[in-house]
């Protein structure tokens, strides 16, 4: 039995390791980055088998699901984790940055989920990392924002048409993590509600446990998440651009 984690070598994804290496036989750590995999491997021993592959690339996606489609492992959790953003308007995206990002953060996930899904038993779980950005449209974050809605209904979705096993898009507002810049503009930059990788993932598991489809960790982001669906999103839209506008 084992668990597969994309972004493995990450904050929230070493997390994940830390939380599930006790629960499977093996965890597949799936990382792009040779020294970062072989320090999971360092402090977890043979319970990692470390996979290198750049969601980025297509070819890379596709060996990664062919390999659980031939592998055919017993798969319990299933941790679609790596992602990028970057704060910008979309004018300054390079039209490869937009394919990159909409790979990692999307395409990646969707299809692993696929390959993995007849691995997965009736106690399986599928964790697809999104984000409360995904709740409503958050112009300068426009593509990440609008790749985690994806997630956030792809993982609903997926979990509705597969009774038993649980597939939970995880929510979390800002998370104490390498992927937040500190400074912009010279100013140092404030993540109200911000959260800690560890609390992230505990809420996360445990959420998914209960056969909840999202998980949002903090009463922070799930009163945001409250006020997503009842006030406009043109009004959050200019609420936000007011408080980021001085670090674009
Ligand atoms: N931090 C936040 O505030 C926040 C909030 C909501 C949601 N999230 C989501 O949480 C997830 C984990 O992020 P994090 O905060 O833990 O940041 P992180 O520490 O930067 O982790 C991101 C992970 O994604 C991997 N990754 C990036 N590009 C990749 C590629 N081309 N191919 C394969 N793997 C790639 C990274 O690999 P390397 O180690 O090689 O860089 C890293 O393991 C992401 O999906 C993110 O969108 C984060």
């Amino acid at each position: 039995m084992i668990a597969v984690i994309t972004g493995a070598t990450g904050d929230i994804g070493r997390e994940f390791v830390s939380k599930l290496t006790g629960e499977v036989d093996q965890v597949w750590a799936v990382g792009r980055n040779e020294e970062k995999l072989a320090a999971l491997r360092e402090e977890y021993g043979d319970k990692i088998l470390a996979i290198k592959a750049d969601l980025s690339s297509a070819e890379d996606i596709l060996s990664l699901c062919r390999r659980i489609q031939s592998d055919r492992p017993e798969i319990k959790y299933l941790v679609n984790n790596a992602g990028v953003a970057r704060m910008a308007p979309v004018s300054e995206f390079s039209l490869e940055e937009i394919s990159c990002m909409l790979d990692i953060n999307d395409k990646a996930a969707a299809m692993i989920c696929r390959a993995a899904l007849p691995c997965m038993t009736e106690d399986s779980y599928i964790l697809n990392v999104a984000s409360a950005s995904a709740f409503q449209p958050n112009p300068y974050i426009t593509l990440y924002s609008a790749g985690k809605a994806f997630l956030l209904s792809f993982s609903r979705s997926l979990n509705a048409e597969n009774k038993g096993i649980t597939c939970t898009a995880v929510c979390p507002g800002w998370v104490d993590t390498q992927m937040l810049p500190r400074h912009s503009k010279g100013k140092e930059i404030r993540y109200p509600g911000m959260v800690s990788a560890a609390k992230v993932v505990d809420a996360a598991l445990k959420d998914s446990r209960r056969g909840k489809d999202v998980s949002v960790c903090s009463f922070y982001y799930r009163y945001m998440r409250f006020l997503s669906k009842v006030m406009p999103h043109s009004l959050e839209m200019k609420l936000w651009v007011r408080g980021i506008k001085k670090y674009i």
